[in-house]
């Protein structure tokens, strides 16, 4: 069962999410390096790409359609730096177009629009300079966003300049699972310090603008040690590099906090010449911070490289991703971000979800969904200033390097027919929000 709307204050946000390159379907667009990256055989499970993912691009009225009737308050989207700067840097004016017929689409149904800038569909051009690796990126990325404010910014109630930076940087540079798909630490390092001069760039750039409701989404995973055996201790530190990597890398350097001293000493040593000076540029101020949140992982040590840590599988009940299912992770998480790192600052979580095989009658996904409410609530409930929830996501689609066997949507979506069939999760929160 969902919890009564009644138990959030008036004026929380209820919100879907998605992705451009996850639902839009790339015709129009440039070439991203997720193309390039879905095209090299074994980076993606099903050997799949974004190419058609859910014709979002055709069927976007009835997608608006799905999320109005569900009742929600709010939808969180992303804008394709492909499809509005196919080479990296020439506007594209149907791309712009697009975006600004979506805004348009969401306000005459009543919906708050939440922006994303950049959801991981970086263009092929600049990646082929180095992408997240090359200092460049951060002023290419303030006029990806200030190009978008221009045109859709009166109308968003807020914009978020990155989507998990972690991802883009070190699931994408040191494990090598998502685009570009390497695997060095160099690499890696630069991204980690790249992606946050973007983001400082870019805020800096949208405030001169006038744009106003500024954040970042980031997301979070609990880091436990795997075993109380001999090796306990050792797990125990995985655990907390892990931790300062994946939890705190980001929410410190953007709070003025630095970069966390268990990270830097692997990282540290390949990080750019003088990166120092650019820690005030990064901690621009924040109107809200977005959260997104999955599940918690064990680590135990490995002899391996730095940073030692190996994941290994954990007893809770999965989701189809196998990611462990731990609700009270979310409060701990925004407790822990309000007492640490962000003070009042409002949060919101903007992710949270999972997948299921099951086709529509998905009652385990109910569940889930109410245990991560109450989760927020309880939070909610020791001071923290939690603004909207959000649920990943609205559809089916294209799951990055899992391709479509993943199913997070609060609707079906038939890939052959493009067919959307709300499952009982949709009717779930209909009947909480309408
Ligand atoms: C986080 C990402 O923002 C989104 O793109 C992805 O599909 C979900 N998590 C689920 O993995």
């Amino acid at each position: 069962m969902l919890p009564p709307r009644t138990d959030f204050p008036a004026g929380f946000t209820f919100g879907a999410a998605t992705s451009a390159y996850q639902i839009e379907g790339t015709a129009g667009a440039g070439p991203s390096h997720w193309d390039t990256f879905a095209a090299t055989p074994g980076n993606i499970m099903d050997d799949s790409d974004g190419s058609r993912a859910c014709d979002h691009l055709r069927l976007w009225p009835q997608d608006l359609d799905l999320i109005r009737d569900a009742g929600f308050d709010g939808y969180r989207f992303s804008t394709s730096w492909a499809r509005v700067m196919p080479d990296g840097v020439t506007v594209n004016p149907d791309g712009l177009d697009f975006y600004d017929k979506l805004v348009d689409g969401m306000l005459e149904r009543g919906l708050k629009p939440f922006l994303t800038y950049h959801h991981w569909d970086l263009p092929a051009a600049l990646s082929s300079q180095g992408g997240w690796q090359n200092r460049d990126i951060a002023q290419r990325f303030a006029d990806l966003c200030t190009t978008i404010n221009a045109r859709i910014g009166d109308r968003v109630a807020s914009a978020a300049t990155l989507n998990e930076p972690w991802c883009i940087a070190w699931l994408s540079h040191f494990l090598g699972h998502h685009a570009p798909g390497l695997r060095d630490i160099r690499a890696a390092s630069r991204a980690m310090h790249h992606v946050l001069l973007a983001h400082g760039t870019a805020m800096q750039a949208l405030r001169a603008d006038g744009a106003t409701n500024l954040g970042i989404v980031l997301n979070f995973e609990t880091s436990h040690p795997a075993d109380n055996s001999a090796e306990a201790e050792q797990a125990e530190q995985a655990a907390e590099t892990q931790d300062a990597i994946y939890n705190q890398w980001f929410i410190r350097a953007l709070m003025g906090q630095g970069y966390p001293d268990a990270a830097l000493a692997g990282i540290g040593p390949h990080l750019p010449d003088r990166w120092q000076d650019d820690m005030d540029l990064i901690a621009q101020p924040l109107d809200w911070l977005g959260v997104n949140y999955y599940t918690r992982r064990l680590y135990t040590r490995n002899d391996g490289l730095w940073p030692h840590a190996s994941e290994v599988p954990g007893p809770l009940p999965k989701t189809q991703m196998d990611w462990e299912i731990r609700p009270e992770g979310l409060t701990e998480f925004l407790t822990r971000l309000a007492r640490d790192h962000t003070g009042n600052l409002p949060l919101y979580v903007t992710e949270n979800g999972m997948a299921s095989e099951v086709p529509t009658d998905d009652q385990a996904r109910i569940r889930f969904i109410g245990d991560h409410l109450r989760a927020t609530k309880a939070a909610m409930d020791q001071g923290v200033d939690v603004r909207g929830f959000f649920y990943w996501s609205l559809l089916d689609n294209y799951e990055w390097g899992w391709g479509y066997g993943p199913r997070f949507g609060l609707v079906h979506v038939d890939y052959d027919t493009m067919v959307r069939t709300p499952k009982a999760s949709w009717h779930a929160f209909r009947a909480m929000l309408t």
